[in-house]
């Protein structure tokens, strides 16, 4: 059985019945956004963000209504920041195949963003589930604070480890964080347990951006996009941000001087890439996402033992060991 499949077993129930209203919420009766809500819904992702809420729901007991809200509320809300994060990036891959700005440009981009993020609200809306929706507002805010905060940093590239870690938990912990604390207030919990979990949540969403940041460091045809891409968007990620700190002062002229005004140079590119790994930058963000993974498995430690909390543990051990 594959790793996943494992994972989802106490699951598989609710995962099937998310699927089908989240494709529901994406009817549209017009034409051309009908058009690109099937491309959305041919190419899925992981759906990590669903398993999360789930799992974290079953830990504290049943699946109820409310936690299939947050599912797919959740879902369609990434899915929008995706769409919108690759106009932002100007990156033409998505899971393996083009982005929707590739095929449909920005203009286009940017609406079918909107509306699948209102269409996301909408569901808590219509479900009376207020408490969701300010988890969820919250978590879309901090997002785009996120986002436009490491758009400032990149300009003036004076990025620290300190402001790294600011950037990730607001545009990606955040929303990971709403899974587990929505979950766990799905399955009316006590507000510690629900609090906990949003810190759980938070820790796994750090590690999970840490993982896909070293992404851009591997080859990998199953990650579903080119390598390299963070440095020619002058996007300094952990990694690099160590080897800044470490190397002599004409490497890291030669580094800040490639990025500011020649990122798209490919031989130079892998040049930085090569100092990041000779100065072990690789490894130094490994083990930062390794000692969130260990915090997050430590706030568990109080809970009963169910099978929804070892398939729990199992999906974070896929956040920061997974291929794609
Ligand atoms: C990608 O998230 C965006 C980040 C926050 C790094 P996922 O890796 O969960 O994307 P999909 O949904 O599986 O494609
Ligand atoms: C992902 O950020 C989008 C958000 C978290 C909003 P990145 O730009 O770092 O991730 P990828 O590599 O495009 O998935
Ligand atoms: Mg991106
Ligand atoms: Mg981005």
């Amino acid at each position: 059985m594959s790793e996943i499949k494992k994972i989802k077993k106490p699951i598989v129930d609710e995962m099937n019945v998310f699927e089908d209203k989240f494709k529901t919420s994406l009817k549209t009766r017009v034409p051309l956004l009908d058009k690109i809500m099937h491309y959305i819904i041919k190419r899925k992702g992981k759906q990590m963000r669903p398993m999360f809420v789930f799992l974290t729901a079953k830990l504290f007991g049943s699946t109820k209504e409310s936690a299939y809200t947050a599912a797919s509320l959740i879902e369609l809300l990434h899915t929008a920041t995706l769409v919108h994060d690759d106009v932002i990036d100007e990156a033409n891959f998505r899971r393996g195949v083009f982005s929707i700005n590739a095929l449909w440009k920005n203009k286009i981009s940017v609406l079918v963003g909107d509306f699948l993020l209102s269409r996301g609200l909408l569901l808590a809306v219509e479900k009376e589930e207020f408490n969701l929706l300010k988890i969820v507002s919250k978590a879309v805010k901090e997002m785009s604070e996120g986002e436009l905060l490491q758009i400032e940093k990149t300009r003036k590239l004076n990025i620290t480890e300190e402001i790294y870690f600011e950037i990730i938990r607001k545009k990606t912990a955040t929303l990971i964080s709403a899974c587990c604390e929505s979950g766990a207030a799905s399955a009316k919990t006590s507000e510690k347990n629900i609090e906990l979990m949003r810190i759980f949540g938070e820790k796994v969403g750090l590690a999970f951006q840490i993982k896909d940041d070293l992404f851009d460091y591997t080859q990998n045809p199953l990650i579903g996009k080119p390598t390299g891409l963070d440095i020619r968007e002058k996007k300094m990620t952990l990694p690099l941000i160590f080897t800044l700190n470490k190397v002599e002062k004409k490497e890291k002229d030669f580094i800040i001087n490639t990025i500011k005004n020649d990122s798209k140079n490919s031989k130079k590119v892998q040049q930085i890439i090569n100092l990041v790994k000779e100065n072990k930058g690789l490894e130094f963000a490994e083990n930062k996402m390794i000692d969130l993974y260990n915090e997050a498995i430590e706030l568990l430690s109080d809970f009963e033992e169910n099978d929804a909390k070892q398939s729990l543990i199992q999906l974070v051990n896929y956040v920061i060991k997974r291929k794609r």
